[in-house]
């Protein structure tokens, strides 16, 4: 019966991996794919995860099957680190919490427990958003619908077009919304304007689902989170998909946590039951390893103080690089304006180019990137900086 199958064509940021990986050139840059990387183009184990890893594998006593919510002690740490110990959503336990595999997995397993609640449902998504955000709640079965988030021309947010938008987002409609970092613009809302968006739902009913893959990586871990914490307060039920992938640098382990609030602790120990009967019929239950390496650096203060010591020396390496780049570009004298770099946060920004000159940037330079001129800030460094800057000026000047 496969006969009947044409060949798919690879997820366009995968790709680049291996694209990157079979191009001999030594100067080749990799801007591709959102992962951390140091100044030698390393992504680290962080010392504070392998030392909660050498502990998990000393002490683990069983490999028996854990549950579909997965590890408990996890469950309970990333709440906090999500909502800040003793937010109100969490002092009146509305909130209740599943180790997920990834932050895919939490918006898949978020999208399944939509599509109960409310079968063929509407999805709000960023114009742009992360293009894999369109399968993971598309394939659920939500119909997706777009608002207007980013203005490539002028590199800004277009938030009034935003609300004009959102303004039409019904009760029963879900809006997601990048937590912080946005990926693939590094715009985000200032706390102001998540105000407004609290404003919108509580008027509108509308459900915010809130993806937080770069908490820590922007601002700080509590102002990375503050907007969908003040979310927490205001509306009465809201879903968070969080990723352990880049802020402990535990992509490949698959780590991440889906939240629900309810409109009260009964409702979201209801919905959660539905969650686990969710996973249960698509894998069962969620890999404990990486789940376990959270907990254990979470609940323990000395490995906590290390890995957010860590956390922030990879955050202000990647807001220096921002700033560098910029710099570089305005001293090489070229006619754009590229302040925006190092206003933005998280790991992207666009650079504002064409398909053909990213095509050039390839082709010409071994310079990786998204075909929308989407850039891994963290893949820059200061030994390749001065040769992004040549190839980007050579390719702006046509
Ligand atoms: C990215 O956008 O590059 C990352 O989130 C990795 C991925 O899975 O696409």
């Amino acid at each position: 019966m496969f006969d009947v199958l044409q060949p798919y064509p690879p997820d366009p940021i995968l790709r680049l991996i291996a694209d990157f990986r079979a191009d001999p050139r030594t100067d080749k840059v990799d801007l591709g794919v959102g992962v951390y990387k140091d100044e030698a183009g390393h992504t680290p184990i962080m010392a504070a995860v392998k030392a909660a890893e050498s502990r998990v594998f000393a002490g683990e006593d069983s490999k028996a099957y854990i549950g579909p919510a997965g590890v408990p002690e996890f469950n309970v740490e990333i709440q906090k680190l999500t909502f800040g110990a003793g937010h109100p959503a969490l002092a009146s336990a509305r909130v209740a919490t599943v180790l997920t595999p990834g932050g895919c997995g939490a918006l898949r397993v978020g999208a399944e427990l939509l599509k109960r609640a409310a079968p063929g449902a509407t999805i709000w998504v960023s114009d742009p958003t992360w293009a894999n955000h369109i399968p993971l709640l598309g394939n659920a079965g939500l119909k997706i619908r777009e608002y207007p988030y980013y203005d490539r021309a002028t590199s800004t947010l277009r938030f009034d077009a935003m609300m004009s938008a959102l303004a039409e987002a019904a009760r029963g409609e879900v809006v997601l919304l990048h937590g912080c970092c946005h990926n693939p613009c590094g715009a985000d809302l200032d706390l102001d304007q998540w105000r407004a968006v609290a404003d919108l739902a509580e008027r509108r009913g509308f459900l915010p689902f809130v993806d937080l893959a770069y908490q820590g990586l922007g601002d700080g871990l509590d102002a990375d989170a503050a907007g969908l914490r003040l979310l927490a307060e205001r509306v009465p039920e809201m879903l968070v998909a969080s990723s352990c992938s880049k802020n402990f640098g535990l992509y490949r382990e698959r780590v991440g946590s889906l939240s629900v609030v309810g409109d009260s602790a009964q409702r979201a120990e209801i919905a959660v039951s539905h969650v686990n009967n969710i996973v249960r019929g698509i894998y069962s239950m969620p890999p404990s390893h990486g789940g376990a390496i959270v907990a254990e650096i979470l609940r323990d203060p000395v490995l906590d103080a290390q890995w957010r010591a860590e956390l922030g020396a990879m955050r202000d390496r990647i807001n220096g690089l921002r700033r560098l780049l910029r710099e570089q570009l305005q001293e090489r004298g070229v006619a754009r304006d590229f302040a925006f770099i190092e206003r933005e946060r998280g790991m992207f920004s666009f650079l504002g180019l064409s398909e053909a000159q990213v095509a050039r940037l390839i082709g010409e330079f071994g310079i990786y990137m998204v075909n929308s001129s989407r850039i891994n800030v963290a893949g820059i460094s200061q030994a390749n900086v001065d040769y992004v800057v040549e190839a980007l000026a050579a390719v702006m000047a046509g």
